[in-house]
């Protein structure tokens, strides 16, 4: 018997006591024996919750307790989560997270504790909820160079652009509806403004290229500048508008990373990820495109890749997961203009020249795609007025 402790009692958290209980015995199976939840640690109590006895709010209570080996952050922040996550590596428990936040500001730092003390540091549910990706981009795909990765990683703002697409409304209604349906956050600045998916973006490329990338060195767009007109234009041609999370290793080396709306054409594998869910989109240089969809969040599917890291933990009790990457000050990551794209631009009056014309489809308006350029360039193009959108064009 393993004990184990989670630390909050929120969505994920809650979610992983009850798939720890009802998958009981096939969790022993493939871990080896199974595994008890011990602990858990929350600011409230849960008198109605079947699990209300082994509610505890102390966190010393976790780290004093040698016999519980495996913990699973679910607090989310990166104040007391930091500071507990430490404490448990240095006390020697395995710890697993669903926390991106932490791991793409702190990652680094705490993969280094956890090997300094021979345990893991795991976080499968960070990026893409419960779609599998980050093991398989360690450990199944190791052997690739990965050139590309593509995500859809927010499904508030992928469930937005689709319900603007859809139903032809705009950007503020659709969030409202959204709010009041419990698929945006009542703040949902960090989604909106791209925030969250380049926090995912920066875990998936330290990983892929083994070099820390830290959000503020990512350029990052949200969806706020998407208009109802950008939609028109888009369905009009045939395009999708996507918030696109990208990391790229250009030919010299370096890394390019980005997150914008893009527009993707219709047989664009990432096109018809619609809704809630969420794709990543991986090129490797031996296995050429692997394509990772599901559901980017949600009670049960989050809790889905916390518990696989837990049984993950349980199975190498007594060895440490070799996971990481190097610190670093950012000189191997590519300015953004490094890699040159086609762009979709909008504007009031006559198409810009030299491009590829969208048919009409907003009285007074026209919209193009440019030659591959740099965004600089783009924006120079000769035409009759100033670009009311651009944004990338995704091949
Ligand atoms: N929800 C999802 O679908 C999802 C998906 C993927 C990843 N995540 C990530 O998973 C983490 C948790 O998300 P969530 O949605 O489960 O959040 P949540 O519902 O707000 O749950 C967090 C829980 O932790 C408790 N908590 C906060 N600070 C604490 C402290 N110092 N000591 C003890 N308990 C504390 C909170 O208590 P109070 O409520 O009293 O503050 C709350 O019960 C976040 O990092 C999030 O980004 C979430």
């Amino acid at each position: 018997m393993i004990q184990a402790a989670i630390m909050g009692f929120g969505t994920v958290g809650s979610g992983v006591a009850e798939v720890l209980d009802k998958n009981a015995a096939v969790i022993a199976r493939r871990a080896g024996e199974p595994i008890e939840l011990k602990y858990i640690l929350d600011l409230r109590d849960f008198p109605d919750s079947p699990y209300a006895d082994k509610v505890i709010h102390q966190f010393e209570t976790i780290e004093s307790d040698p016999s519980v080996r495996l913990v699973a952050e679910c607090m989310g922040g990166v104040g007391a989560a930091r500071n507990f996550v430490r404490r448990c590596l240095a006390a020697g428990k395995h710890v697993v997270t669903s926390n991106k936040e932490l791991v793409a500001a702190h990652g680094q730092e705490l993969l280094e504790l956890a090997r300094e003390h021979h345990v893991s540091f795991l976080f499968e549910a960070s990026v893409g909820g419960g779609i599998p990706i980050l093991r398989p981009l360690t450990d199944d795909l190791g052997g690739n160079v990965i050139t590309d990765i593509c995500g859809i990683l927010n499904g508030t703002t992928n469930y937005i652009l689709t319900k603007m697409s859809r139903e032809g409304a705009a950007f503020d209604a659709v969030l409202r509806q959204a709010q009041q349906m419990g698929y945006a956050e009542a703040n949902p600045a960090a989604d909106i403004d791209g925030h969250d998916a380049c926090r995912k973006l920066c875990i998936l490329a330290d990983l892929a290229y083994g070099r820390a990338v830290l959000p503020e060195q990512v350029p990052t767009a949200g969806i706020t500048s998407v208009t109802a007109e950008d939609m028109a234009f888009a369905a009009a041609a045939g395009l999708h508008i996507k918030l696109i999370a990208r990391a790229k290793q250009l030919p010299d080396g370096r890394v390019w990373c980005c997150v914008s709306p893009h527009l993707l054409p219709g047989e664009h594998l990432l096109a018809s990820v619609d809704g809630v869910f969420n794709a990543v989109l991986v090129h490797g240089n031996a296995v050429d495109d692997v394509l990772f969809y599901g559901r980017g969040a949600g009670k049960l599917a989050t809790a889905s890749a916390v518990v696989g890291d837990l049984i993950d933990c349980a199975r190498h009790l007594d060895r440490h997961k070799d996971i990481g990457w190097a610190a670093g000050d950012g000189s191997y990551l590519a300015p953004v203009d490094a890699l040159p794209q086609r762009w979709y631009i909008r504007t009031a009056g006559a198409p810009l020249s030299g491009c590829t014309v969208l048919p009409a489809a907003v009285p007074g308006q026209s919209a193009c795609l440019t030659p591959p350029m740099p965004r600089a360039a783009a924006l120079e193009l000769p035409g009759s007025a100033p670009a009311l959108s651009i944004f990338p064009v995704l091949e």
